[in-house]
Order: structure tokens, then sequence, then C-alpha cells
């Protein structure tokens, strides 16, 4: 692929669906490699609007403003980074060949309800993963994890078919549980659809994202690559601190990149994927995936020579990729801690004291008290002192009321 001059008609135009911080540094990739970019999201100066040459406020899960947007705009590529979006529309773009939807239109409309995916996984692909049942009222979940034959039992997880970043999401240790998990489930979810899946719940010694890439290689044709694992913490199904190298055995790598190689490679297409795995011993077990970056892949950002972001863009433009690991590096996220509008960061300076960091500060205009407004990302000699100079670093950025930073 030739690459244009951005806003002229030669332009490579890019649009991103979903423009927050993982877009935001996919959006920078890409004006890196001159690249013309729209953001779209369903809000105003979301962090992707901020870096990109125009932007559009609009309800991707709406499908004739989503051809609308598409339809204005002509980008050549269309890149979902959000789950919630009208995915029937994409499969329509994909197929009348108005821009080419990464990775491809099935693995955003697969990947955007978790019954799809895990239906792929296990029963069309044949992998490990949790044992696992739908369920569309209180009385069929408690018939799930009951029933004798193959019943889940307890413990188990409890999610909204479509929700993301744990919302929704309960552990149930024992019957008391279930309805309040019922209740929470059917809060939580993307839409009102009320229906659930109910996983057992694996007691793993550690968890991976493994971020594999399809890219054009050598040869011309698409080659899949496998970044070096990513070990993540999750507090209540949200990502809190990540590292990477994760240390593996070679049998648990060697299983962890078959797994990926048949998921990703069934979804087809270009791009990033964020294979999640869970570990125990030499047993491994898929999760899900992302089929775009992946939050705990952050930490790419200092740990590798491109980062996911760079990746990502390379793929998706059929560029060659180089997925070496520069140095040993870790992520911690910084929370908002309060409800407010146009907050201040205060600490930050204190924060770069610490050596071998650095931050991502998102630019999000309004915060809450659980929402994602930046991250600090460290190297060190090794993952446990990098994900030391992190946490330091994360926890001396503190988001206050404005107008009163110094
Ligand atoms: N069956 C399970 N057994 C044990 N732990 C689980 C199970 N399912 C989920 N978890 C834990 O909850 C976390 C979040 O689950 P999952 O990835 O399915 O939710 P999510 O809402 O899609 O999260 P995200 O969008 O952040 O990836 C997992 O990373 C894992 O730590
Ligand atoms: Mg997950």
């Amino acid at each position: 692929m030739n690459i244009g001059t951005p806003l002229s008609p030669s332009a490579t135009r890019v649009m991103l669906l979903g423009s927050g911080e993982l877009g935001k540094e996919v959006i920078i990739a890409l004006q890196r490699l001159g690249v013309e970019v729209i953001a779209v999201d369903r809000y105003a100066n979301a962090p992707g609007m901020q870096v990109a040459h125009r932007s559009h406020v609009v309800t991707m899960t709406d499908g004739e403003a989503l051809r609308a947007v598409i339809e204005k705009e002509r980008p050549h590529l269309v890149v979902p980074e959000i789950e919630a979006i009208a995915t029937e529309m994409l499969l329509e773009i994909e197929r009348e060949g108005i821009a080419e939807v990464i990775p491809t239109a099935r693995a955003a409309r697969l990947t955007m309800n978790r019954e799809g995916i895990r239906c792929l996984a296990a029963e069309e692909l044949g992998l490990p993963t949790s044992p696992y049942e739908f369920a569309d009222s209180l009385a069929e979940l408690q018939a799930a994890i009951d029933n004798t034959a193959g019943g889940i039992g307890y413990p188990c997880v409890v999610k909204p078919v479509m929700s993301s970043s744990g919302k929704g999401q309960s552990l149930i240790k024992s019957p008391q549980d279930v309805e309040k998990a019922w209740d929470h489930a059917c809060a939580g979810g993307r839409v009102k659809q009320n229906r659930v899946i109910v996983e057992g719940f694996i007691d793993f010694d550690y968890e991976i994202t493994l971020l594999t890439v399809r890219a054009i290689g050598a040869a011309g044709t698409v080659e899949t690559y496998f970044c070096e694992p990513i070990g993540h913490v999750q507090i209540n199904g949200d990502y809190v601190e990540s590292w990477q190298p994760m240390a593996m055995t070679p049998r648990a790598l060697e299983k962890s990149r078959e797994i990926a190689a048949a998921v990703t490679g069934n979804l087809g297409g270009r791009g990033i994927f964020g294979v999640e795995l869970f570990i125990k011993g030499d047993q491994v077990w898929f999760s899900e995936v992302s089929p775009r970056p992946h939050d705990t892949g952050l930490v790419t950002l200092c740990s590798q020579r491109l980062s996911e972001f760079e990746l990502h863009a390379r793929a998706i433009l059929g560029l060659p990729v180089d997925v070496s690991l520069r140095m040993p590096g870790a992520s911690a996220v910084i929370y908002g801690g309060i409800q407010e509008t146009g907050i201040a960061f205060e600490g930050v300076a204190e924060a770069l004291a610490v050596p071998q960091s650095d931050l991502r500060l998102f630019g999000k205009p309004e915060s809450f008290v659980k929402r994602r407004m930046g991250v600090a990302v460290a190297n060190a000699p090794t993952t446990d002192e990098a994900r030391a100079r992190a946490k330091l670093a994360a926890s001396r950025v503190r988001p206050v009321k404005a107008g009163k930073a110094e």
C-alpha cells in the first residue's frame, strides 16, 4: 500500500471507531506514518479526537448513523477500538466494499458478544476453556449451576454476554450469591438483553495477554507473530497493573501460542489481537480475545521496540512488524478517584522523577472514581523492579478538582 499525503486527494484515510486511550495511541502511530485519521466516539473531546485530523460524535451502536459517517468520510480502513458497535452494519460495509474493516467485520461481530467468541473457541476450534453455560433468567442460571450432568457448580463467575472491563461481573461462591449476581449482571450489561454466561471458576496460577499480530511477512502473505507474554493483575474484572515479559514454562508458552494462532487464524484479517489466557502449571485455558490493542498491552509503550499501537498501525497498513522486546517493563493504572469535569493532575513531576518512568495522561474530559484517566509505565532490569517503579509513579499522580493544581 502506498501512503499518500494527508488532507489531499492522495491521502490514506483511516477511521477509528472508538477514540479512547488505546485509540489515541493508534492514531498517534498512524499520524507518524503520514496517514489521515478520523476519530469517532460517542462523546466530544475523546482522547483520540484530540490527536486526529477530524472527529465525529456518533452513536456507534446506531447502524444508520455509523453508515452515514463512513459514507461521508470514505476511509480506506475502518478500525474498531471498542466492542459496542453496530457490527451488522460493519458486515454490510465490508460486503459492499465501501471500506476494509480491521481485522474483519466477522471478528468484530463475534467478539462483541461473549457467546460468539466462546462458542467459536470451545465448540468449533476445540480449544480448552472454562466450563460454561448461557442463561436468560435467574431460574436458568440456577439450573446451569446445579445441573448434575456437567453442572458448573461453585465457585463460578457470572458475566453479561455483552459487557467489558468487568462490568456486571461477579464471583458466586455459594447458593446465596446467585440472585445478587443475576441482578448485578442485568444492571451491568451493555444492552438490556439480560443474558449471561456462567463459567466455572478457573483456579489459575496467573493470567496473561498474548499479543498476537497478523501482518504481511517477507513472503508477501499474512504471517502470525507473538509478542512476549504480558502478566497482569485484575481487580473486579478491571486491569490495574501489567508487566512484560511474564516468565512461563516452555510448554505453557507453546500451548498459549498454539491457542492464539488458532483463534486469530480463524478470525483472520490483519492487525493485533489480545489473546487472554489462564495458566496453571503447564495447563492453559482460552478466556477471550480482543481483535485490537489490549489495555494490559499499554506496558508495550516502554517494553517493546514497537508498542502494540505501532504494531497495529503497521499491520493494518500492510507493513512489516517487529515484535521484539526492548527491556522488561510494567504499567500501573491511574484512576480518576473523583467524579468531576475538567480535572487537574497533581504530582506529575514527582511521578516522573521515578527512574526510567513515563506517563500517559489520557485527557478525558470527565473523571469518574473508577475511570482510567492515565497510566504510568516504567522499565527496570527485572519485571519486579519495573512493577514497583510503575506503581510508585502512578501513586504519585493525584487527580484533583481543577483550579486546585499549582
Ligand atoms: N472463569 C473464570 N475463572 C477465573 N477467573 C475469571 C474467570 N473469568 C474471568 N475471570 C477473571 O476476571 C477477569 C475479567 O474477565 P473477562 O476478561 O472475561 O471480563 P471482561 O469484562 O471482558 O474484562 P476486560 O474487558 O477487562 O478484558 C479475568 O481477567 C480474570 O481475572
Ligand atoms: Mg478480559
